[in-house]
């Protein structure tokens, strides 16, 4: 009697393999690493949103740090948005469909940040810095309302 035993130990086997979690593959690196890239912008506008209610005085040396931060978190961005990408193997991804259906008006979002940012980032007074600051803020939202799905 051969077939009984193997199967059970197949079935052993298969039942330990289940309760090994998903392990974290190249999909979740990448929504990890943009997740990061977004913390860091969030925390950015952290460090300016203060300053442009006037709850904190103009700092240039703190947007420099904020920005400068974001950019080193985000300087991977391009590699990040693969087609294997809309599902982690195990991490899960707020950004919509319509990232890899509508190509062109994700890379566009993308586009008038990379702009708004060179703007802001180039600002080296108070004036400038509020000048810039809208333009700024408003290409997170522009991005989000169509790509990301709000967290419940
Ligand atoms: C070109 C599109 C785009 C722009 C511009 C953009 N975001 Fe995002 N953001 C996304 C997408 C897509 C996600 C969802 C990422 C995921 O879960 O895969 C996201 C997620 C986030 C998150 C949640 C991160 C997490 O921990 O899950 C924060 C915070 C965030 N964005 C802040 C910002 C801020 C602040 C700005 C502007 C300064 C900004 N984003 C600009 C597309 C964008």
């Amino acid at each position: 009697m051969q077939f009984l035993p193997k199967t059970l130990l197949a079935a052993t086997a298969l039942a330990v393999l289940a309760a090994v979690p998903a392990l974290a593959g190249p999909a979740d690196d990448a929504i990890k690493a943009r997740q990061a890239c977004m913390k860091a912008n969030g925390g950015a506008m952290g460090a300016m949103v203060p300053m442009i209610k006037g709850e904190k005085p103009y700092d240039a040396a703190v947007v420099t740090d904020a920005l400068a931060k974001t950019e080193a978190a985000c300087a991977g961005w391009a590699g990040w948005w693969g087609d294997d990408t809309q599902k982690g193997e195990s991490a899960e991804t707020w950004s919509k469909a319509e990232v890899w259906t509508d190509k062109a008006g994700f890379e566009a979002a993308g586009a008038a940040y990379g702009k708004a940012f060179g703007d802001l980032k180039a600002t080296t007074d108070e004036a400038g810095f509020k000048a810039a600051f809208g333009a700024f803020g408003g290409t997170c939202k522009g991005c989000h309302e169509k790509f990301r799905r709000p967290k419940e």
